[in-house]
C-alpha cells in the first residue's frame, strides 16, 4: 500500500478557516457553541475548525464527544452502535463536526439520535464529503471538500487505526 496526496496542508488550513467563518457568521448571536465531535476520525479537524472559530469571535465553545462504531475495513456494515454517548444536551442547537460522510447512515443516525435526546437545533460540518456512495441523504451545512470514490487517510482518517496522524489528505493505493 502507498498514499497519493490529495489534499495538501496549505489547502486543508484555509478551507478549515472558510468553514470557520461560515460558522461564526450563522451563530453570531450565540454565547456558546455546541460542537458535536464524531470520534475518532474528527478529531483532527474538530480542533482545528474549534481554534479557528476562537480565533475569529470569543465564543464559549462546548465539546462533546460522541464514539459511533459502522466501520471495519474498507465496508461500512449498515448498522450502527453509539459507543460513547454525550450528555444532555436539551434545548441545545448543536453542531455535529465529522470526517467525512459516505453512505450518509452514521450522520442521518447520529442527527436523529441528538433531536431523540432534545437538541433544539442539528447542523453538520463535515471536512470531506463522498456524494458517489450516499445511500442515506443527508444535508451537509458547512461541508470542506468532495472527494472521489476512494478510500481516503489523514488529517484524521484512518484505514484500520493507521494514518490519521497525516498532515495531508491522502488516498490509499495498492502496490
Ligand atoms: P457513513 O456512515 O457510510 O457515511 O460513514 C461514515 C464513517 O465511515 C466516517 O465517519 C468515517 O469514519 C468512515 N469512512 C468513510 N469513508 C472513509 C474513507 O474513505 N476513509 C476513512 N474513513 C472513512
Ligand atoms: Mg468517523
Amino acid at each position: 500500500m502507498s498514499i497519493d496526496i490529495f489534499i495538501r496542508k496549505e489547502k486543508i488550513i484555509s478551507k478549515v478557516k472558510e468553514l470557520a467563518a461560515r460558522i461564526v457568521k450563522d451563530n453570531i448571536d450565540k454565547d456558546i457553541l455546541h460542537l458535536v465531535i464524531v470520534l475518532t476520525g474528527a478529531k483532527t479537524f474538530a480542533a482545528d475548525l474549534a481554534r479557528e472559530i476562537r480565533k475569529l469571535h470569543p465564543f464559549s465553545i462546548k465539546e462533546h464527544y460522541v464514539k459511533l462504531s459502522s466501520y471495519s475495513g474498507e465496508r461500512s456494515t449498515g448498522s450502527i452502535k453509539v459507543k460513547k454517548d454525550i450528555g444532555n444536551i436539551r434545548g441545545y442547537d448543536v453542531i455535529i463536526v465529522e470526517d467525512i460522510v459516505d453512505t450518509g447512515l452514521t450522520l442521518s443516525f447520529l442527527r436523529k439520535h441528538l433531536l431523540d435526546k432534545g437538541a433544539r437545533s442539528v447542523k453538520i460540518a463535515s471536512f470531506l464529503d463522498k456524494p458517489s456512495r450516499r445511500r442515506f441523504p443527508v444535508k451537509i451545512d458547512y461541508a470542506g471538500f468532495t472527494v472521489p470514490d476512494k478510500f481516503i487517510v489523514g488529517y484524521g482518517l484512518d484505514y484500520n487505526e493507521k494514518y490519521r496522524e497525516l498532515r495531508y489528505i491522502g488516498v490509499l493505493v495498492e502496490d
